[in-house]
């Protein structure tokens, strides 16, 4: 069911798998008309050939952006704009994790997890806000995470910063655009199956699962019916917020 009776245009980032992939059929489920954004246009292109079929096709946009990159951010809201005319939800999912210890992590790594993850947020979002203050209607939800609140879970210090600086970022947005009509919150999960959480040590896993309430890691579409419900016209008083998905891991 389409909550807002017709096609809303969403632009996703990260989208060529894992939680941006489920985000991104989500609202195309939903009816919404969606850009899928990533720096892979290898996933994108076989997302496009194998995975999107009938009414689909025509909703769907596949454009390959690298979110730390200006230009390219420009380039693909241009092409939206060309192509729906309007912007109403982004979805600030593309994201780097790595693990590295303190004394082991060198410049170019902090530099690459912060500009992915921090400034690419901070990049996108300032790039559609006039879109969405001239429509004076807009969604913007920034998938941060619980190492952005309680620090370090499967990760090290840069993504924890990078991922509370998304926190942040969500409040000060939603403090300044709230008058506009456009509302900005986070969600923050704990561990969700991904093919990244995939990569990580069984044992360890098996650990983090042990010292979560629920008893199990999330499931995607835990995390995108929350991304769909917020994009929605009922979530219009709910703004500057963070969601926690995390099986009860952090409560607060
Ligand atoms: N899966 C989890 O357990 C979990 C938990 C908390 C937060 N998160 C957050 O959710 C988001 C998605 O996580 P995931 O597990 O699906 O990760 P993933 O690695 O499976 O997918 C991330 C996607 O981002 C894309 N990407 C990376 N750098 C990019 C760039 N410069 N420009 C454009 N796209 C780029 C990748 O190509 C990939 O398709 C991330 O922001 C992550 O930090 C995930």
């Amino acid at each position: 069911m389409n909550l807002d009776g017709f096609g809303r245009v969403a632009i996703v980032t990260g989208a060529a798998q894992g939680l941006g992939k489920s985000i991104a059929f989500e609202l195309l489920e939903d009816g919404k008309r969606v850009v899928f954004v990533d720096i892979n246009f290898e996933g994108l292109k076989a997302i496009q050939e194998k995975e999107i079929a009938g009414e689909y096709k025509k909703n769907a946009l596949f454009l390959k952006v690298d979110v730390r990159n200006r230009e390219d951010i420009f380039e693909c809201v241009e092409k939206v704009l060309d192509h729906w005319g309007r912007i109403d939800i982004l979805v600030n999912n593309a994201g780097i994790r790595k693990e590295t210890q303190i004394d082991d992590i060198t410049d170019e790594e902090w530099e690459l997890l912060l500009s992915v993850n921090l400034t690419g947020t901070f990049k996108f979002s300032q790039a559609v806000i006039q879109t969405m203050r001239d429509q004076q209607w807009g969604r913007i939800i920034n998938i941060s995470s619980y190492a952005g609140q309680s620090g370090p879970l499967t990760s090290g210090a840069h993504y924890s910063a990078s991922k509370a600086g998304q926190l942040a970022l969500t409040k000060v947005f939603a403090r300044e655009l709230a008058k506009d009509h456009i509302t900005v919150n986070a969600i923050a999960p704990a561990v969700v199956k991904s093919p990244e959480m995939e990569k990580m040590d069984k044992e360890k896993m098996n650990e983090i699962i042990d010292t979560i309430p629920i008893g199990r890691i999330g499931e995607k579409v835990e995390v995108s019916k929350l991304v769909l419900y917020l994009s929605s016209e009922f979530a219009i008083y709910i703004t500057g917020a963070t969601f926690d998905i995390n099986g009860g891991l952090l409560m607060r």
